[in-house]
């Protein structure tokens, strides 16, 4: 004991939190008074289970304390209680039963923190602390009292100011009408669903229980795209991912890309609606669908965050898209929101459910963006970095700790195996890995749902269910990369014919070489090719992704990147030594090429679990500096000359010490022609 205080001494870890309190103090009203971070949902009655901690006994030399066997109050029968019933690791105590008796050391297991980390995936990733808005509190409240009149809703809000020092609270229509029948079921003990958002001046009640209820309450992580709608649905308590589904944007129907649905919105009056109906149907569907798959009521998610493009989020928000299709590409809006899934539609999750959606960047650069931000923090990183979100229309951070850079490019959907002759989504039976012998010419690849090379023993079995029925994004940029390496097409992105390229894989189709890939067509199977058309339309679509970043670089005043990331779902399957031969990205070494996975859909997790996160990137967001492509004329320059592959003139020396491109030209004696004739040199 200190020689000063004649107090117990009680050192809290991991936090090194440390006070002294008079004997009989409860773990857990010292852990409140010093701020360390311990759960409790029922607020010291015994019921929740969330304060457990484990105190250590013996020399502390660290501390410089001895804490003797009967440093906290003995066992007793709460405790008991709850182990016998739902069970308990052997030397854990419940906070707010043991109470302190002489100096102790005290560990709150990680599970016990209310800012608990959630552990990511990606190890490079930095750890989500929960700091969700929506949380769970027990709450007694005192019965009515003819002497005293006052509204079971204020008894309520006065009890959650005595018991948990919340205040003003509210509730909306539908929870007071449960409020009489709750109260009186449990008892006067009920618990509530409280939420304040980081833009909330007020806390509000969005649903009630009796008694204690920890059951489970919801949250959705939506990264809202123009092709799919990928969810993840996290417990609000834990941030654990429950689980994670995605549908196809049913706007597809109405417009593949961005702009067709702004025209198709400017063309069809009324074709904005359409198109905000169609969205938030497939939105309550995927919310039925998760929720489903995790067995739970999606009536529990009390939360849905979105990240979207601006066009999606204006037609996610019934706001007319018309303004984004021409300049200066005005948004309704562009900071973050805070709103009632009800105006949205969401029918299918809690009635009084909250929605958040990140901030915009600008008219072309989304929330989707500023989630790849708040998940990959170019603000924060040391060496520049170029962040590339790659889908329909590709969004771009470069930057560092003193300054980041954020703009769009319109690639179109040929990334996505759009736009492509044996071009398919990402499904079962596409070619999602090409190789191509730089001798004799021929490919083998692999499909999805199958780890086999074509060329293995066993591959036409496993592959039979399915068949090989396209190429999908990532398979045609390796086919093009491949070609370009196996010298089946020059820099400037020709085909060449049979007779030049030495293989009757070469397949002359009018005035232009096709390459064919794999020939099914004896068992009335497809003949996949990649053609001509093929290798421009990702030429168009690499040259839109490069000018993008280059003209960030030009605004930085620097002409190498050191590191690049590669974030979306498709950024996830691109190879990127593949993607450099093309020259999709600026020449950088290989292994400072990495993938992020869906970091929007991170990002959103992140703004989900944490109301820290979601202040933090609502101020990233205002510092980062836009760049407009579409009205740089240097954008266009750049586009020109990354129209070669892998460029007209950056010299791409990192590349050139991984691959050698052959020296070849389509374009002279034996060519074909424009004019469909041969050509003399
Ligand atoms: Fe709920 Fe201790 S705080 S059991």
């Amino acid at each position: 004991m200190n020689a000063l205080n004649k107090d117990p001494l009680v050192i809290f870890t991991p936090s090194g939190k440390r006070g002294h309190f008079p004997v009989g103090t409860p773990v857990l009203t010292a852990a409140r008074q010093l701020g360390v971070d311990l759960d409790s949902v029922c607020g010291g009655r015994g019921i929740c289970s969330k304060c457990q901690v484990t105190p250590g006994y013996g020399e502390f030399a660290k501390h410089g304390v001895t804490v003797e066997a009967d440093a906290l109050s003995g066992w007793n029968s709460v405790e008991e209680r709850y182990k016998s019933k739902r069970g308990m690791i052997d030397g854990r105590r419940l906070g707010c039963q043991a109470t302190i008796q002489s100096d102790v050391v005290i560990d709150v297991p990680p599970e016990s923190q209310v800012h608990k980390q959630v552990v990511r995936k990606a190890a490079t990733a930095r750890d989500i602390i929960m700091d969700p808005a929506t949380r769970l509190y027990y709450v007694e409240v005192a019965e009515p009292d003819m002497h005293e009149p006052s509204g079971d809703l204020e008894r309520l809000g006065k009890a959650l100011k005595e018991q948990w020092d919340i205040k003003e609270v509210y509730a909306d229509l539908d929870v007071l009408r449960k409020l009489q029948p709750t109260l009186r079921k449990g008892e006067w003990k009920v618990t509530v669903a409280l939420h304040r958002g980081n833009r909330d001046a007020r806390t509000r009640v969005l649903d009630i229980w009796p008694g204690f209820y920890d059951e489970g309450i919801y949250g959705l992580a939506i990264d809202l795209g123009s092709t799919t709608i990928a969810a993840h649905l996290c417990d609000l308590r834990d941030g654990r991912v429950l689980a994670s589904s995605g549908v196809m944007n049913p706007q597809i129907r109405f417009g593949e890309d961005l702009m067709s649905r702004v025209s198709y919105a400017m063309m069809n009056p009324g074709g904005d609606r359409e198109m905000t109906a169609a969205v938030r149907t497939a939105l309550n569907g995927l919310a039925q669908t998760i929720s489903t798959e995790a067995d739970i009521d999606p009536t529990r998610i009390m939360e849905a965050v979105f990240v979207c493009n601006p066009v999606m989020h204006h037609l996610l928000l019934g706001i007319d898209p018309v303004e984004l299709g021409q300049a200066p590409f005005a948004l309704a809006t562009s900071d973050a929101m805070s709103l009632d899934a009800a105006e949205l539609e969401l029918k299918t999750l809690n009635a009084n459910a909250r929605v958040y959606i990140l901030p915009l960047i600008a008219g072309h650069v989304g929330a989707d963006c500023a989630a790849v931000a708040l998940s990959e923090e170019p603000n924060k990183s040391d060496d520049m970095v170029l962040i590339v979100d790659v889908g329909t229309n590709a969004e771009l951070l470069l930057g560092d700790k003193h300054k980041v850079l954020a703009c769009s490019s319109p690639t179109g959907p040929a990334f996505e195996g759009a736009q492509i002759s044996s071009g398919q989504r990402a499904a079962p039976g596409a070619i999602e890995r090409v190789e191509i012998d730089a001798v004799t010419k021929e490919p083998r690849f692999k499909v999805i749902g199958c780890d086999l090379w074509s060329t293995d023993p066993g591959f036409d079995a496993a592959t039979a269910s399915t068949g090989i029925t396209g190429i999908c994004g990532s398979g045609i940029i390796e086919a093009v990369a491949e070609m370009r390496m196996a010298g089946l097409v020059d820099a400037s992105g020709l085909v060449a014919s049979a007779e030049q390229a030495g293989t009757p894989r070469m397949i002359a189709e009018g005035r232009t070489n096709s390459y064919l890939m794999h020939d099914a067509s004896a068992s009335g199977g497809p003949r996949i090719m990649v053609t001509q058309g093929d290798i421009r339309a990702i030429q168009l679509a690499k040259s839109a992704l490069y000018a993008g970043a280059r003209l960030l670089m030009d605004e930085l005043n620097i002409d190498t990147v050191d590191r690049v990331v590669l974030a979306g779902a498709f950024g996830a399957h691109i190879s990127t030594k593949h993607a450099m031969v093309l020259g999709m990205i600026p020449d950088a070494p290989l292994a400072k090429v990495s993938s992020a996975g869906n970091a929007a859909g991170t990002g959103a997790r992140i703004a989900l679990c944490s109301n820290a996160a979601r202040t933090e990137i609502e101020r990233v967001v205002r510092e980062i500096h836009k760049v407009e492509t579409a009205i740089e004329p240097r954008f266009q320059e750049h586009f020109v000359a990354a129209n070669a592959i892998p460029h007209a003139t950056a010299p791409f020396p990192e590349l050139a010490t991984i691959v050698t491109l052959p020296d070849v030209s389509f374009n002279a004696a034996g060519a074909v022609g424009a004019d469909g004739r041969r050509r003399r040199r």
